[in-house]
């Protein structure tokens, strides 16, 4: 728990930093994860601090972001290639052969075999080394929604009508809100290395909870992650405050 989100961002910023160092010192990739939304804003701002500042090289990275709206251009405003150039990719050295970003301008017939290579390549890549995490107030991590079991792998999904509601803003009106999105599964999740999950906020407190001190639960897939062996969470008060730790075996 943190006092604030800048402080948890930090945190999750220097672990990330310290992996691809060692990784590029030992003249090998490092694989990262990637959220999108308001919650690791914090974490690619300090990474692009650090890139500028302190000399850390992306350049051995590779990267596989979680999810995309679909169907989304690019270049939309709401669109996570978009969101990830202008909030990491565009300020680092990442090269872009490296990056990956499920696509939301492909036809619907050949989105199945575009999730399958997305897996093939993840693999190929060696697996994910860290994972970043927000998660949503359903209890989705990436896009897996109510119901998504364990062993759900890259899909196309059905958002949920509270995930769409709280992206009405960014859309200007719920009607503009895509009902689908391309997602990493929850097993797909669970195959990271390390996860880190970050939530930050009054709103998120209730979810946080049920993910942390509720049963395991399809109906919250971020349940799932109790069942992981190196899982952090990172909070801020807030986010934090409905956790009676107390009373929690987890
Ligand atoms: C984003 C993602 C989602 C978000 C979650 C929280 O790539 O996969 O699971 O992490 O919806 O969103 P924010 O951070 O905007 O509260």
């Amino acid at each position: 728990m943190f006092k604030n989100a800048s402080e948890a961002s930090q945190v999750v910023a220097t672990e990330i930093a310290t992996l691809v160092r060692e990784r590029a010192s030992a003249g090998k990739p490092c694989v990262l994860g990637l959220a999108t939304g308001s919650t690791p804003m914090g974490v690619y701002r300090e990474l692009i601090r650090m890139h500028r500042d302190e000399n850390l090289s992306l350049r051995n990275v590779v990267t596989f972001n979680l999810d995309e709206y679909f169907p989304m251009a690019p270049d939309a405003a709401q669109s996570y290639v978009r969101f990830m150039n202008e909030n990491l990719f565009d300020h680092v050295d990442v090269l872009s052969e490296n990056v990956h970003i499920p696509d939301g301008t492909i036809a619907e017939e050949s989105v199945g075999k575009f999730c399958d290579d997305y897996e093939s390549k993840i693999a190929a890549a060696g697996g994910i080394d860290l994972q970043l995490l927000g998660i949503g107030r359903t209890g989705h991590i990436g896009f897996n929604e109510p119901r998504s079991d364990a062993d759900t792998v890259t899909r196309m999904v059905v958002l949920n009508s509270v995930t769409r509601n709280d992206a009405a803003e960014n859309f200007d009106g719920l009607e503009n809100v895509p009902h689908h999105a391309v997602t990493m599964g929850v097993q797909t999740i669970l195959n990271a290395q390390r996860i880190r999950l970050m939530a930050y906020g009054e709103h998120k407190s209730a979810i946080v909870e049920r993910t942390v001190c509720g049963d395991i639960t399809e109906s919250i897939p971020a349940t799932f992650l109790q069942q992981h062996g190196d899982v952090r969470f990172l909070m801020d008060d807030a986010a934090a405050s409905k956790l009676n730790l107390s009373n929690t075996s987890k």
